[in-house]
Protein backbone atom coordinates (compact mmCIF):
# COMPACT_ATOMS: atom_id res chain seq x y z
CA UNK A 1 0.00 0.00 0.00
CA UNK A 2 1.22 3.43 -0.56
CA UNK A 3 2.17 5.73 2.17
CA UNK A 4 0.32 8.76 -0.11
CA UNK A 5 -2.14 8.46 -2.44
CA UNK A 6 -3.42 10.98 -5.04
CA UNK A 7 -6.55 12.84 -3.99
CA UNK A 8 -8.14 16.65 -5.12
CA UNK A 9 -6.74 18.21 -1.81
CA UNK A 10 -3.64 18.06 -4.11
CA UNK A 11 -4.87 19.59 -7.41
CA UNK A 12 -3.98 22.32 -9.05
CA UNK A 13 -5.51 22.04 -12.40
CA UNK A 14 -2.98 22.94 -14.65
CA UNK A 15 -2.05 19.77 -16.09
CA UNK A 16 1.77 20.25 -16.45
CA UNK A 17 1.97 21.10 -12.40
CA UNK A 18 -0.29 18.51 -11.19
CA UNK A 19 1.69 15.27 -13.07
CA UNK A 20 4.95 17.31 -11.37
CA UNK A 21 3.32 16.71 -8.41
CA UNK A 22 2.44 13.37 -8.74
CA UNK A 23 6.09 12.67 -9.32
CA UNK A 24 6.86 13.80 -6.36
CA UNK A 25 4.21 11.78 -4.55
CA UNK A 26 5.55 8.54 -6.15
CA UNK A 27 9.14 9.51 -4.83
CA UNK A 28 7.84 9.75 -1.72
CA UNK A 29 6.23 6.47 -2.06
CA UNK A 30 9.67 4.85 -3.44
CA UNK A 31 11.53 6.11 -0.23
CA UNK A 32 8.80 4.75 1.87
CA UNK A 33 9.00 1.14 0.12
CA UNK A 34 12.71 0.61 0.68
CA UNK A 35 12.40 1.80 3.84
CA UNK A 36 10.23 -1.18 4.43
CA UNK A 37 12.42 -3.15 2.40
CA UNK A 38 15.76 -2.05 4.47
CA UNK A 39 17.17 -0.38 1.44
CA UNK A 40 16.65 2.85 2.53
CA UNK A 41 20.17 3.87 3.85
CA UNK A 42 21.49 2.76 0.50
CA UNK A 43 19.45 4.65 -1.70
CA UNK A 44 19.87 7.95 -0.29
CA UNK A 45 22.53 9.17 -2.61
CA UNK A 46 19.91 8.24 -5.52
CA UNK A 47 16.60 9.99 -3.75
CA UNK A 48 18.82 13.30 -3.22
CA UNK A 49 19.64 13.57 -6.67
CA UNK A 50 16.43 12.44 -7.85
CA UNK A 51 14.73 15.30 -5.56
CA UNK A 52 17.47 18.14 -7.00
CA UNK A 53 16.06 17.66 -10.39
CA UNK A 54 12.79 17.61 -9.55
CA UNK A 55 13.29 21.00 -7.51
CA UNK A 56 15.15 22.30 -11.09
CA UNK A 57 11.71 21.32 -13.43
CA UNK A 58 9.18 22.00 -10.83
CA UNK A 59 9.65 25.00 -9.61
CA UNK A 60 10.83 26.95 -12.43
CA UNK A 61 7.17 25.45 -14.06
CA UNK A 62 5.29 26.92 -11.04
CA UNK A 63 7.38 30.37 -11.49
CA UNK A 64 6.80 30.49 -15.22
CA UNK A 65 2.79 30.38 -14.28
CA UNK A 66 3.05 32.99 -11.67
CA UNK A 67 4.81 35.57 -14.14
CA UNK A 68 2.38 34.93 -16.84
CA UNK A 69 -0.32 35.08 -14.37
CA UNK A 70 0.71 38.02 -12.56
CA UNK A 71 0.50 35.97 -9.73
CA UNK A 72 1.28 38.76 -6.67
CA UNK A 73 2.10 36.48 -3.77
CA UNK A 74 5.39 34.76 -6.32
CA UNK A 75 8.25 36.58 -4.29
CA UNK A 76 6.88 34.66 -1.03
CA UNK A 77 6.25 31.38 -2.67
CA UNK A 78 9.44 31.91 -4.34
CA UNK A 79 11.44 31.87 -0.84
CA UNK A 80 9.81 28.49 0.20
CA UNK A 81 11.00 26.90 -3.16
CA UNK A 82 14.45 28.16 -2.38
CA UNK A 83 14.20 27.05 1.34
CA UNK A 84 13.53 23.83 -0.16
CA UNK A 85 16.73 23.36 -2.38
CA UNK A 86 18.55 24.53 0.47
CA UNK A 87 17.36 21.92 2.41
CA UNK A 88 18.13 19.32 0.22
CA UNK A 89 21.67 20.30 -0.73
CA UNK A 90 22.13 20.49 3.22
CA UNK A 91 20.79 16.73 3.14
CA UNK A 92 23.18 16.19 0.15
CA UNK A 93 26.67 17.92 1.60
CA UNK A 94 26.11 16.05 5.04
CA UNK A 95 25.68 12.66 3.08
CA UNK A 96 28.48 13.17 1.10
CA UNK A 97 30.48 14.35 4.39
CA UNK A 98 29.65 10.92 5.68
CA UNK A 99 27.17 12.50 8.28
CA UNK A 100 24.81 9.68 9.40
CA UNK A 101 21.76 10.55 6.83
CA UNK A 102 18.69 8.79 7.57
CA UNK A 103 15.96 8.45 4.49
CA UNK A 104 13.54 9.08 7.60
CA UNK A 105 14.41 12.37 8.01
CA UNK A 106 13.94 12.89 4.11
CA UNK A 107 10.35 11.13 4.18
CA UNK A 108 9.73 13.62 7.34
CA UNK A 109 10.88 16.36 5.25
CA UNK A 110 8.68 15.66 2.20
CA UNK A 111 5.55 14.82 3.92
CA UNK A 112 5.52 18.17 5.87
CA UNK A 113 6.33 19.80 2.11
CA UNK A 114 3.24 18.34 1.06
CA UNK A 115 1.43 19.12 3.91
CA UNK A 116 1.93 22.66 4.08
CA UNK A 117 3.77 23.85 0.56
CA UNK A 118 1.66 21.53 -2.04
CA UNK A 119 -1.58 21.35 -0.06
CA UNK A 120 -0.82 25.49 1.41
CA UNK A 121 0.76 27.37 -1.03
CA UNK A 122 0.51 25.55 -3.65
CA UNK A 123 -3.41 25.31 -3.67
CA UNK A 124 -3.43 29.52 -2.61
CA UNK A 125 -2.24 29.94 -6.52
CA UNK A 126 -3.90 27.75 -7.92
CA UNK A 127 -7.21 29.46 -5.87
CA UNK A 128 -5.95 33.02 -7.73
CA UNK A 129 -5.45 31.16 -11.03
CA UNK A 130 -9.23 29.91 -10.64
CA UNK A 131 -10.46 33.40 -9.99
CA UNK A 132 -8.67 34.64 -12.81
CA UNK A 133 -10.35 32.14 -15.04
CA UNK A 134 -7.45 30.33 -15.77
CA UNK A 135 -8.45 26.78 -14.68
FE1 LIG B 1 4.48 22.62 -6.33
FE1 LIG C 1 5.30 25.71 -5.08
Amino acid sequence: MALVDWDDTLRIDIEEIDDEHKRLIELLNAIDQAMREGRGRQLVDQIIDRLIEYAKTHFLTEERYFEQYGYPDAEAHKYEHAFFIVKVFKFKREFDQGKLMLSVEILDFLMEWLRRHIKGSDQRYSEFFRRQGRA
